[in-house]
């Protein structure tokens, strides 16, 4: 009888629990909406930093919070781990509500996109390019056979770091940047575009352009996804600016797509195989070029400038990233091995995994539920959007002892405990990041080749934590100011 009643709850018809309207939480005055309290000058929350809002609402409301933004559209904030659980093992094309705008952009384009890309579609079309990209992207035989463009990349990249001058201090944000635009049109197109170069470090080059234009499409995707969308109606400056960005990255696209295609199939990259792919058309090829290109530069750069930034202010696991480093790199000029990453950097995964702990890039994820779901014992209706907040679940003392300090260790030690719903720096289920591997593998060679030559010493303010900025992905609030000490010296 029992099991009877909990598959009827767990069925797509499911009406228990207490009612989807007793989900505390801020509606606004007179249930107008809370979207004001966001308004710079009137509201004591920001898009800016969002975190915040985030622990304000756990704090007052608990662990789970119905957000009323305007009359007709709610957000559920969701904090504890098994509702993050039940959420993210949604079956069937799990849904996101957001990239609307840059969807919007792509829709009027007709001749360039035969959808409007893997970040804002749902449903079967999205299941289409996923599963038809994914291979390339995340099976770990195909990620490894990126490790030495990779290795020999990064290595170019502490030659330009000695040249901004060994023992001065260097704002790693913009350089990180540079290697993963490099990186990105590297395993994207197999394309240099030698964005080191002093000549692609002025304003108007196309490395330092196509920056600009990835963090400008960022930036504008919560204002143009939250609130009234006017956007639709009218070209708001929030959508101008989008669309200026992404005519700018559409146009590298197709040029490096097009370079790619004349230099024939000599150099693999992502796009060769995809090309190849009888199953996608030009189309959705020129859809994933500008996907990857916008989703491959800043993600990984902040998440590389809030590691830097915690091991700079902590010599003792410097020193032991630096044995670890001289284990699979004993000799400085040799190139890393795949199988070397694979077995040898126990570490350095847990350091790369604290950082991510402490400073995700994404304060969480969104789905807009594909059934009625009960959520922490109440009835949350089918088409609801759902926001997990991982970021801010991630600093309680209840998950996690002494929960603000940087400590590499705990994840050698007591691993099994964490409840594997919290720390999802790359989001959980059949929607989660498509380029996790590569992306972490880029980060562990970095740290590696990083911490076997130098020593990084923090030079930017230590009286306060660095902290976030929410434009979309969680940006550093301040200059990552670091001094590199050459180890040899
Ligand atoms: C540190 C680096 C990165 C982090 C932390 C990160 C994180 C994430 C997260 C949290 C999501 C949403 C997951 C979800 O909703 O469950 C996501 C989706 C995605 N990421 Fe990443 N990402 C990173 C790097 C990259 C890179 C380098 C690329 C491509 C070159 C990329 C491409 C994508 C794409 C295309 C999606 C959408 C997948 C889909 O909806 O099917 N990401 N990423």
């Amino acid at each position: 009888m029992l099991s009877k009643l909990l598959k009827i709850c767990n069925s797509r018809q499911c009406t228990f629990g207490k009612p989807f309207e007793a989900i505390p939480g801020p509606r606004g005055p007179l249930g107008l909406g809370n979207l004001y309290n966001y308004m710079p000058g009137i509201g004591s929350y920001s898009w800016l930093q969002l975190h915040k809002a985030g622990q304000d609402k756990y704090e007052k409301y608990g662990s789970i919070v119905r957000e009323t933004m305007v009359p007709g559209q709610d957000i559920v904030w969701l904090y504890d781990p098994k509702d993050i659980a039940t959420l993210l093992n949604e079956r069937d094309c799990p849904q996101r509500r957001s990239h609307l705008a840059l969807a919007q952009y792509r829709k009027q384009r007709p001749h360039l996109y035969k959808t409007t890309g893997l970040l804002p579609t749902n449903g079967p079309d999205w299941w289409r390019l996923r599963s038809q990209l994914q291979k390339e992207l995340s099976a770990p035989k195909s990620v490894r056979s990126f490790v030495g463009e990779v290795d020999a990349v990064t290595k170019e990249f502490l030659t330009f770091l000695e040249s901004a001058g060994i023992g001065s201090v260097i704002d790693m944000l913009p350089k990180l940047t540079r290697l993963n635009l490099e990186l990105t049109c590297l395993l994207t197109f197999g394309a240099r575009i030698q964005s080191f170069s002093p000549e692609e470090q002025h304003a108007h080059s196309r490395s330092t352009r196509l920056m600009h234009a990835a963090e400008t499409t960022n930036s504008c995707i919560l204002p143009t996804d939250q609130g009234l969308q006017l956007w639709r109606f009218i070209e708001t400056p929030s959508y101008r600016k989008l669309r200026h960005a992404q005519s700018y990255m559409e146009s590298v696209a197709l040029q490096l797509l097009e370079q790619n295609v004349q230099a024939g199939t000599g150099r693999s990259s992502l796009i060769t195989s995809y090309i190849q792919n009888p199953q996608l058309d030009r189309m959705d090829v020129v859809g994933t070029a500008a996907d990857l290109l916008l989703a491959g530069i800043d993600t990984t750069s902040y998440a590389s400038a809030f590691l830097l930034y915690h091991v700079a202010r902590h010599p003792d696991v410097q020193q032991k990233l630096h044995q670890e480093a001289l284990k699979v790199l004993p000799n400085a000029q040799q190139s890393l091995s795949a199988g070397a990453l694979r077995t040898d950097i126990t570490y350095t995964r847990a350091v790369l995994k604290e950082s991510l702990r402490l400073n995700p890039i994404s304060i969480g994820f969104g789905r807009v539920l594909n059934q009625d779901t009960v959520l922490s014992g109440y009835f949350v209706p089918k088409g609801t959007t759902v926001v997990t907040q991982n970021m801010v679940a991630c600093r309680q003392p209840q998950h996690f002892p002494n929960p603000l300090c940087f400590q590499p260790d705990r994840w050698l030690q007591q691993r099994n405990a964490v409840n594997p719903y919290l720390v999802l720096p790359f989001g959980h289920g059949m929607r989660a990041c498509i380029a996790r591997r590569l992306a972490e593998q880029n980060m562990h060679v970095l740290l590696l080749r990083l911490l076997r030559n130098y020593e990084l010493i923090w030079r930017g303010r230590t009286d306060v934590d660095l902290d976030i900025v929410t434009l979309l992905i969680n940006k550093p609030n301040a200059p990552v100011l670091i001094e590199l000490r050459s180890r040899s010296a």
